[in-house]
């Protein structure tokens, strides 16, 4: 791991219980400092299972993780506060309003009291969603509670930001709110690791990508630079292609 990096990730393997394949087959990575980084693959390839892993979430079958110089076996506490995670499935009570649902977020992450309240407020507004503040989830557009989704996993103001498919199924106004917001958080000093399989997006928001396909990398670096070293392919969806094939995924 270099002085740049912020997570190494090393040989990192999953087999799932009563799986003969693994899941993830020895990924080795380094995200760098500051960077919004893409973890790109079709349906299937591994990308939650990684991002799972290194929030905590379960342990992987073998392999090394370092966030922030530590390592993930032993300072599991101490990273969770560093850390947000915004899922791939909305995570939210529907049964309460945006704002119930963010106070209840919030003081999971011992935030309380006014610097709660105005951390959700700022948020709220940045994210347009404050006239619906009061108004119960469940009556919700998908791209609203996408947003609510995303300010649940950041009140805290994570120094590492972990999105699972962020814009998945969201019309391109709610999407535009969410990848410039990204941009902003990112020029904060924030590092955001980001699964998509939204290639187009992926080559406007991320610095550095890696393509994984059934568990393994295939290529990282730039996107710019990816499409460079590959001139057969014009842009870094042909590249995508050209890479993990046209099958269909499950
Ligand atoms: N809980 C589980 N138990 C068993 N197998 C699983 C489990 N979760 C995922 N898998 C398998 O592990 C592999 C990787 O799945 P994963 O969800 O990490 O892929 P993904 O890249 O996030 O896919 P998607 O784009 O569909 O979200 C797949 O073959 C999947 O079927
Ligand atoms: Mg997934």
């Amino acid at each position: 791991m270099t002085d740049e990096s912020i997570i190494g990730i090393r040989d990192l393997t999953k087999y799932y219980k009563g799986s003969d394949e693994p899941a993830i087959d020895q990924i080795s990575l380094d995200i760098h400092r500051s960077e919004i980084f893409g973890l790109l693959g079709p349906n299937g390839a591994g990308k939650t299972t990684t991002i799972s892993i290194l929030c905590g979430l379960f342990p992987p079958t073998n392999g090394e993780i370092s966030i922030d110089g530590m390592d993930i076996r032993t300072n599991r506490d101490k990273i969770k506060h560093i850390i947000g995670i915004v899922p791939q499935e909305v995570a939210l009570y529907p049964t309460l309003t945006g704002l119930e649902n963010l106070q209840f977020f919030g003081r999971m992450y011992g935030l309380r009291g006014k610097h709660l309240k105005e951390r959700i407020g700022e948020y709220l507004v940045r994210f347009g969603l404050e006239s619906f503040a009061r108004k119960l989830v469940s009556t919700y557009s998908g791209g609203m509670k996408r947003r609510v989704n995303l300010i649940a996993g950041l009140l805290h103001k994570p120094k590492i930001l972990f999105l699972d498919e962020p814009t998945v199924g969201i019309d391109v106004q709610s999407r535009n709110v969410i990848l410039e917001f990204l941009h902003e958080l990112r020029e904060t000093g924030t590092t955001i690791i980001y699964t998509s399989h939204y290639m187009e997006e992926a080559e406007r928001l991320c610095s550095r990508v890696a393509i994984i396909d059934q568990g393994k990398v295939i290529a990282v670096g730039k996107p710019s630079k990816l499409v460079e070293e590959h001139p057969e392919f014009k842009n870094l969806e042909n590249l995508f292609l050209g890479l993990t094939g046209k099958d269909l995924r499950d």
